[in-house]
């Protein structure tokens, strides 16, 4: 598709008219509303608990302590209607040319999708070729995995190192955190992405390179840190083997959709893995990018959790939006940031090894909808993408918490938790869930100062023990972490994104934002390396650091 008729069907499913309408309906329905306490609508409707539950695949999410009423529902799933988010979902799924300043298709859904699938991307079913990919990543993990795979030395590989930064970093420890629990505990799984020389020096430590891999994975092939880290890594293992060239390729494989620089680079590209310009690098985990998280956990469990993200997938595309989890969660979110002028989510993972799933989502969500023109380059009306972070509970009580209670910002939680523990030990787990009940009933409910007086608080002390309440959250429940719940979850906020997108019509695939940075640094990289003085035109400020730091370097 042209960008034209691209820009028409995203224009025409945005039809700003009815949009516009049904806004200024939530507009007026938000000053209605907007200060009517969690405690009384709880009081009215004494089964809204239960109401306000949506259950699908395994997960329940409990949206029942959200400052909405049935009208907030049924208005914000009319905006989704007018924006055409069930268009847009349909035209990403048909492999249509959605990332429009990219002028690509958006199809991470086909990664995921069963053999007997069929994705069109111009005219050619990609799901043959996404399969031969997971078919030899399998094959590659099995022989690294059993030992069959010998490095230069003849010994097997025990140390498999994954350099990669944002997408080919982020989702990879986290999926490999998450899953700890089903890795082969027999080997060591490491991630570098940061140029700071610190990050791969302490990846490296104590390592053998006989016994170790690296993971060379970037879409591009052509990332500034991941290429530096690649060749340190390069030489750090030449230097440990005597440096006979002929180790690398026992020793080093790549992830990218660019043979030419993997080529040059020096990896054979018989041990490339590779993907395709329509997955994005946030949406990338279930890529070929996944590799070292594939070595970590196995083929088998790869594909479950593969199949928890194409059931979301499926459901995201198939279910009404009144009982859509990824719809739910994304209208909500919008209902918080756009009306009552919240900047942040906080997630706050009730279960260990997700702990660098906030991180995750960081990049997801923010570098998805960090943006602030419209798809047909006009200013956006609202405020987009908010701030997304997080830490596990309950370390999260015991620091920031606080503020999410007693602070004057409205902090809307997404608490995710799991009925079984994967590590019972006496009574955890029945104190850590009951800490996720507890922080959701608190936040909600508080504590009045008629309940702290009945309690002969001093009244000089009173008001600081007071807690508002209405402080809205969602809580999502699964039975227990496995491979197939992490992928279910991971799509619920990818296609939560997608539909906050949707609904403000921007572009949430595309990441122009992150280049001016790339640019300019490679500007200043000669300026603090030349020996003689460079003629520095920056701004004042920037000279000055540029010269700070010579200066600094000089004396060393
Ligand atoms: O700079 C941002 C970005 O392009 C991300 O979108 C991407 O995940 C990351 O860099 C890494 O890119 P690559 O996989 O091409 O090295």
């Amino acid at each position: 598709m042209t960008k034209d008729i691209a820009v028409r069907t995203a224009t025409a499913a945005n039809n700003p008219a009815p949009r516009l309408q049904v806004w200024r309906e939530l507009e007026a329905h938000f000053e209605k509303i907007k200060d009517l306490h969690l405690r009384q609508l709880f009081a009215d409707d004494p089964k809204r608990g239960e109401r306000l539950s949506a259950e699908a695949l395994g997960l329940h999410l409990d949206y029942s302590k959200n400052r909405i009423t049935d009208e907030t529902l049924s208005l914000l799933t009319k905006l989704a209607h007018v924006s055409g988010l069930q268009e847009r979902i349909d035209a990403m799924f048909r492999g249509e040319k959605i990332n429009l300043t990219e002028k690509r298709a958006v199809l991470h859904t086909a990664l995921r999708a069963p053999r007997n699938f069929s994705v069109l991307v111009d005219g050619e079913d990609v799901v043959p070729k996404v399969h031969a990919v997971l078919d030899r990543m399998g094959a590659f993990a099995t022989r690294v995995r059993t030992g069959e795979w010998k490095g230069h030395t003849g010994k097997r590989i025990r140390n498999v190192i994954n350099v990669g930064i944002g997408g080919s970093d982020l989702g990879p420890v986290m999926a490999y955190e998450a899953l700890k629990h089903y890795s082969d505990r027999g080997m060591t799984f490491r991630f570098v992405s940061n140029i700071d020389s610190t990050d791969l020096a302490e990846a490296v430590r104590e390592l053998d390179p006989a016994e170790t891999m690296f993971v060379i994975s970037s879409k591009t092939f052509t990332t500034l840190e991941t290429m530096t880290n690649a060749r340190s890594a390069r030489a750090w293992l030449l230097a440990g083997l005597g440096g006979d060239e002929k180790s690398v390729a026992k020793h080093f494989v790549a992830v990218s959709t660019n043979a030419s620089e993997v080529s040059k680079f020096g990896i054979d590209t018989a041990n490339m893995f590779e993907f395709w310009d329509w997955v994005g690098g946030r949406y990338s985990m279930s890529s070929a990018i996944g590799l070292s998280t594939m070595v970590a956990i196995g083929p088998d469990n790869f594909q479950a959790m593969l199949s928890g993200l194409h059931q979301m997938d499926e459901h995201f595309r198939t279910t009404p939006f009144e009982h859509n989890l990824p719809v739910l969660m994304g209208l909500l979110a919008l209902w918080y940031n756009d009306f009552f002028g919240a900047q942040t989510v906080a997630v706050l993972p009730y279960e260990q090894y997700l702990k660098r799933f906030p991180a995750y989502l960081q990049q997801l969500t923010m570098e998805s909808n960090g943006k602030h023109v419209t798809v047909d380059g006009k200013r956006v009306a609202q405020p987009t993408g908010p701030i997304y972070w997080g830490e596990p509970g309950t370390n999260g009580q015991h620091s920031f918490y606080q503020l999410i209670h007693q602070g004057t910002r409205l902090v809307p939680c997404d608490f995710i938790a799991f009925c079984q523990p994967l590590n019972p030990i006496g009574r955890h787990h029945d104190m850590l869930f009951a800490n996720v009940c507890a922080q959701t009933e608190a936040l909600a409910f508080g504590k009045t100062l008629k309940e702290l007086k009945a309690e002969d608080t001093p009244e000089w002390l009173a008001p600081h023990r007071v807690f508002e309440g209405n402080r809205p959250s969602n809580t999502i429940l699964a039975e227990r972490l496995t491979p197939e719940t992490l992928g279910k979850l991971v799509a619920l906020y990818e296609q939560s994104v997608f539909t906050q997108g949707a609904i403000w019509n921007i572009d949430s695939f595309d990441q122009w934002g992150v280049e001016l940075g790339k640019v300019l640094a490679q500007a200043i990289i000669p300026e603090l390396e030349s020996k003689a003085d460079p003629k520095l035109s920056h701004d004042s400020s920037t000279n000055n650091l540029i010269s700070y730091y010579r200066k600094s370097k000089e004396t060393v």
